[in-house]
């Protein structure tokens, strides 16, 4: 592809019309995926996987409070902490028995869309939780926002469709390929009651406006227009053949009518958010244009992003293809019920997602190369599995205390620094490359080291 994705995505959203402001958090990685959703199912491991976006400490259970001290977002803003999440898709291959998952990013919205009235537009309120869509929903009412809010488009960048209804914007999965890949999204309701930031079903206090779901004027029971959010999740089904009812979502739906989405408030500085909202009037999709997030725009710092709390302890499908779907979540095929499970699949514990190191290692941080040579120099070794755990155990042997990772899959030992290296810390965004045995962790980067210590073995 010539263009960069995020062009084509910003024009080929068609239904936006351009004389209302928005920006887009484009191509936005997910910061873990994972069967956890803290809206839903607080405190335990979630009915099905999502792949989900933004503040490092996304987690089982949470509060704003917590979401706020993430170190880092997936989102470029690092003052949006916020969580963004949908089922994760992924690809049935019925006769190998066999569940692939699809790569997964995220264009985040952000719309100014007031109706006739002109409203005021707002940012969210602290710590608002919101869901649109509906896990179970089997059948498509076109009459209704809510279900006009769930969309999916097929990208197919060297042929023009239009007028084609087999390539329409529609509200289930395509019949056919989508060499480009495909677009699954979510239009969440964007008027409030003014005074829950959550509620039992996690959308009473929501609704969509009066005229339309994605403009209008807010209604009385929900008077208080706020910015409007709109996940586009991309989901790279190009790389899979096409096969009919392969498409396959965490749970089990095989149609793309129970796609839904969540989201946690976590914007550190409702002051910038608000100001963006007021003054970035003209912004035409690109928050670099908007003089009030261009400042704060932070890509590296995103792109090294990584998750800091528990998860549960299974394979979602990033070391090797699934059997099974993650939970009870049998291929679910037709308008009948959800299928059920006997017995239930084990419940995984939680584990740290990052390895956990050996005993009596500890981090120093992200630190350069030598400028002469290598900073450690007594053993080396490359792992395609390299964890920063699997390093410390390497240097643990040959009886070196320092232990740098570098590049995803190198590991180096020392007895000292050496050839002009020094313990001080670089910038920690400066260690983005993922380790080879573990994507939610970081190991090192180009000529740097996250390094270990263990002030027990003498050399
Ligand atoms: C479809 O949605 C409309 C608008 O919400 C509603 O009035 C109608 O009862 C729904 N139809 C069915 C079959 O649920
Ligand atoms: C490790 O390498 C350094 C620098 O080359 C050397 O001075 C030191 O003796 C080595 N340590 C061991 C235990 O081999
Ligand atoms: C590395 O530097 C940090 C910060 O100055 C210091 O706290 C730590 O003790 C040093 N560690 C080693 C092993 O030199």
């Amino acid at each position: 592809m010539v263009f960069p994705k995020i062009v084509f995505l910003a024009v080929a959203l068609a239904a936006i019309p351009s004389t209302y402001s928005y920006w887009i958090f484009g191509g936005s990685r997910p910061v873990v995926t994972t069967r956890l959703d803290s809206i839903v199912t607080p405190g335990v491991v979630s009915t099905h996987v999502h792949s989900v976006v933004g503040g490092s400490r996304f987690q089982a259970s949470y509060d704003f409070d917590d979401l706020s001290t993430s170190q880092c977002s997936t989102i470029p803003i690092q003052q949006d902490k916020s969580n963004y999440w949908a089922p994760q898709l992924y690809y049935h291959d019925e006769s190998a028995g066999t569940y692939t998952l699809v790569p997964t990013s995220f264009n985040i919205y952000y719309l100014m869309r007031p109706g006739p009235k002109n409203e005021n537009i707002h940012a969210f309120p602290t710590g608002l939780r919101m869901l649109a869509g509906n896990v179970l929903r089997r059948v498509n009412n076109a009459s209704n926002f809510a279900d006009q809010a769930i969309t999916y488009v097929c990208l197919d960048f060297d042929h023009d469709h239009s007028g084609d209804p087999a390539w329409e914007e529609r509200p289930d999965f395509f019949q056919h390929q989508c060499p480009d890949g495909m677009r699954a999204q979510v239009f969440f309701p964007s008027c409030w009651d003014g005074k829950n930031l959550d509620s039992p079903d996690h959308q009473s206090h929501m609704a969509y406006p009066i005229q339309n779901f994605d403009s209008g004027d807010c209604p009385s029971t929900h008077p208080v227009h706020l910015i409007s959010l709109f996940y586009e999740m991309f989901v790279s089904v190009d790389q899979f053949p096409y096969v009919a009812g392969r498409w396959v979502y965490s749970f089990g739906d095989n149609m793309g009518l129970g796609l839904h989405a969540d989201f946690q408030d976590g914007w550190t500085d409702k002051d910038l958010l608000q100001a963006a909202v007021d003054q970035c009037a003209d912004t035409d999709g690109n928050a670099a244009d908007c003089s009030v997030l261009s400042p704060n725009l932070n890509q590296a710092a995103a792109s090294a992003c990584k998750p800091e709390m528990t998860i549960p302890n299974e394979n979602v499908g990033f070391n090797g293809v699934l059997k099974d779907l993650p939970g009870c979540n049998p291929l679910w095929v037709g308008t009948g019920p959800k299928p059920t499970c006997n017995p239930d699949p084990p419940t995984p514990d939680f584990v740290s997602v990052k390895t956990p190191l050996p005993s009596g290692w500890h981090e120093l941080g992200c630190i350069a190369e030598g400028n002469t040579g290598r900073a450690f120099t007594n053993a080396s070794e490359t792992d395609a599995a390299m964890t920063k755990a699997v390093c410390a155990n390497f240097c643990s042997g040959g009886g070196f205390p320092y232990a740098g990772v570098e590049f995803g899959t190198e590991c180096y030992c020392g007895s000292s620094f050496s050839n002009g290296a020094v313990n001080t810390t670089t910038i920690w965004s400066d260690c983005f490359s993922t380790c080879g045995g573990n994507p939610n962790e970081n190991c090192g980067g180009p000529n740097r080291l996250s390094v270990l210590y263990n002030p027990s073995i003498q050399s």
